[in-house]
């Protein structure tokens, strides 16, 4: 199994270490138009598998034949908001990035699965999906893991419990519509609500909402350790075809009643990219913020269309 992940930054150097602690694939590349500094991350990982024990190699190119029969390929290429951006201010930089490293990749790798991290997400996973020509079965987008991990962390702290006892469900686009669904939520089996009471769930709720601005204005830029393991677990459902549920950023054609475009949903995951799309049966309060969220991706769609890049 080969991955390739573009953008050496500090997303895509850590899918790329977390891939290789893994041990699960044989080959990992990382590419990147600044070509040294791939090469630097990669041997720089390389030379933790001593210490660390794994096999899997890593190299580092801005030539895209070192990326040919990948396997699976994990887009982080773009740039980062800065503190008082929104993830959709960064769609004319990104669709042009996003655009051209898929082409580039399909010139190489016949039938690749992608990941797109970049963001705006949900719409640089459709510009993915329509750059490559392939089934929207082998594309979609990282976030719903993440974001679901940040609602379970915030949890786990209120609660004094581990966060691997908190198993939740989040829908919607990757921004401040996304939908974390306490109805879907249990500590240990046990459902959210008799556990917290119901002002500090929604305090949680808005916090995960805003918890991408929350690092950003910590950090000054975006996250990347619980971005680059949210998209490292993905590849690994795919490749051990494992047919874990995660929400992930897929493409619908009128599940939820949404069609035409990307959004985050729970999906099963394995060999052959998403096997299965679940449907929820949500209730009308839950609907309602679901098509909020969609309508607010749709926006950002009209503007990635009037870019004309596909
Ligand atoms: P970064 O700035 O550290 O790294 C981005 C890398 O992309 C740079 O090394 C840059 O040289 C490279 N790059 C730019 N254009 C390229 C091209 N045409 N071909 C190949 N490489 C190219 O940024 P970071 O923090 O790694 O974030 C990357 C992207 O991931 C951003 O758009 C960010 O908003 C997004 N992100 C998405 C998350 C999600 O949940 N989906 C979470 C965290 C970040
Ligand atoms: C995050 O949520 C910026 O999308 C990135 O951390």
């Amino acid at each position: 199994m080969k991955v390739t992940v573009v953008g050496a930054g500090n997303v895509g150097a850590t899918v790329a270490n977390v891939l290789a602690h893994k041990d699960i694939v044989n080959e990992v590349v990382l590419l990147d138009i600044k070509g040294d500094f791939a090469k630097g991350k990669a041997l720089d990982s390389w030379q933790q598998a001593p210490i660390d024990y794994y096999s899997t190699t890593l190299t580092g190119t801005d030539d895209y034949k070192k990326s040919a029969n990948s396997d699976i390929v994990v887009i982080t290429a773009g740039i980062p908001r800065k503190p008082g951006m929104s993830r959709d201010d960064l769609i004319s930089t990104n669709a042009k990035i996003v655009v051209s490293v898929t082409k580039s990749i399909m010139k190489h790798s016949k039938n690749p699965i992608f990941i797109i991290v970049s963001n705006p997400l949900d719409v640089m996973s459709y510009a993915c999906f329509k750059a490559s020509g392939l089934p929207s079965s082998r594309v979609f987008g990282m976030a719903g893991i993440l974001d679901t991990a940040r609602y379970r962390a915030f949890l786990a702290t209120a609660l004094k419990v581990s966060p691997k006892d908190i198993q939740a469900v989040l829908m919607g686009g990757h921004g401040d519509t996304m939908v974390p669904l306490p109805r879907y939520t249990t500590v240990a089996g046990i459902p959210v609500t008799e556990m917290i009471d119901k002002k500090k769930l929604n305090a949680i709720v808005e916090r995960t909402k805003k918890g991408g601005g929350e690092l950003v204005k910590l950090m000054g830029t975006s996250a990347w350790y619980a971005p680059g393991a949210a998209a490292a677990q993905m590849v690994e459902s795919i490749v051990k075809n494992e047919n874990r549920i995660f929400p992930c950023c897929v493409h619908l054609s009128g599940q939820y009643g949404i069609r035409n475009m990307y959004l985050g949903v729970p999906v099963q995951l394995g060999k052959d990219g998403i096997t299965k799309i679940i449907k929820l049966d949500l209730n009308k309060s839950e609907t309602k913020l679901l098509q909020k969220s969609a309508d607010a991706v749709k926006g950002v769609i009209t503007t990635f269309k009037k870019m004309k890049l596909v």
